[in-house]
């Protein structure tokens, strides 16, 4: 595990934007493994812009994780994806995945088959969690439906008018199994509401309360942060 810093959000998005470019770049098949929220929208921005000549048409997207049964369909994340990375890249949007409740298992076939996840993006919840995987997840957890915890609910309802029986009280997420099978790794964290968390999930050993912690022996892991999480 690596700890890397920056000043602000706009250069953390640009060390994995850039990142992801080379890799595309070297293996116009790469295998992307992607996440939603508001932390790698710096990093989606920076592809967007600097993307050159580079094409996407050939790469393959898993997506981390999806709500069931969401209210809003503007605030699925295959929307959300679609919005701030699909729709400004020239990515075949056939070649993108979501998992889904009736292919749990399939999911994680399907990314095997594919050649495995070559980068996975990663933010953290304010309690450790990474995709959906809450605190007390099974450190080999396949591709599962969850019922989020009320942490989440809360940190969540932002995009659900601020109501949170508008939120969605399940979702299918990789299991923690699933993402440490990525070849590469990168957990990003850029807000202060962020730091417990983030210094769980340095601690060196797998904490369950922190699923963000199973990453700690990882083969390649950035744990990129800006100074307001870690001075
Ligand atoms: C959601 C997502 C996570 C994400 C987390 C943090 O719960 N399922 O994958 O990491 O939110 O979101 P943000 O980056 O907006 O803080």
């Amino acid at each position: 595990m690596k700890l890397v810093k920056f000043q602000n959000e706009k250069e953390a998005g640009a060390y994995l934007g850039q990142m992801i470019i080379d890799i595309v770049k070297a293996n116009p098949k790469a295998v992307l493994g992607l996440a939603t929220g508001s932390t790698p929208i710096p990093a989606y921005q920076y592809i967007a812009e600097h993307k050159g000549d580079v094409s996407f048409k050939d790469v393959v997207t898993f997506n981390l994780d999806e709500y069931l049964d969401c209210s809003i369909q503007e605030q699925t994340y295959r929307q959300f994806m679609h919005d701030n990375l699909f729709s400004k890249i020239d990515i075949d949007e056939k070649n993108t995945h979501f998992p889904d409740r009736k292919e749990l298992d399939a999911y994680d076939e399907l990314i095997d088959r594919a050649g495995g996840i070559d980068i996975q993006v990663l933010g953290i919840g304010n309690n450790g969690h990474i995709g959906f995987n809450e605190p007390g997840t099974e450190a080999d957890a396949k591709t599962h439906v969850v019922e989020l915890t009320e942490s989440t609910i809360q940190a969540n309802k932002r995009f659900f008018n601020d109501d949170v029986s508008l939120v969605p009280t399940h979702a299918v997420t990789m299991g923690l199994g699933t993402i440490r099978k990525a070849k590469k790794i990168v957990l990003m964290a850029t807000t202060k509401s962020k730091h417990d968390a983030i210094v769980k999930t340095l601690g060196g050993s797998f904490d369950k309360s922190c699923p963000a912690s199973v990453l700690f022996d990882h083969q390649d892991t950035d744990i990129v942060v800006t100074n307001e999480v870690i001075d």
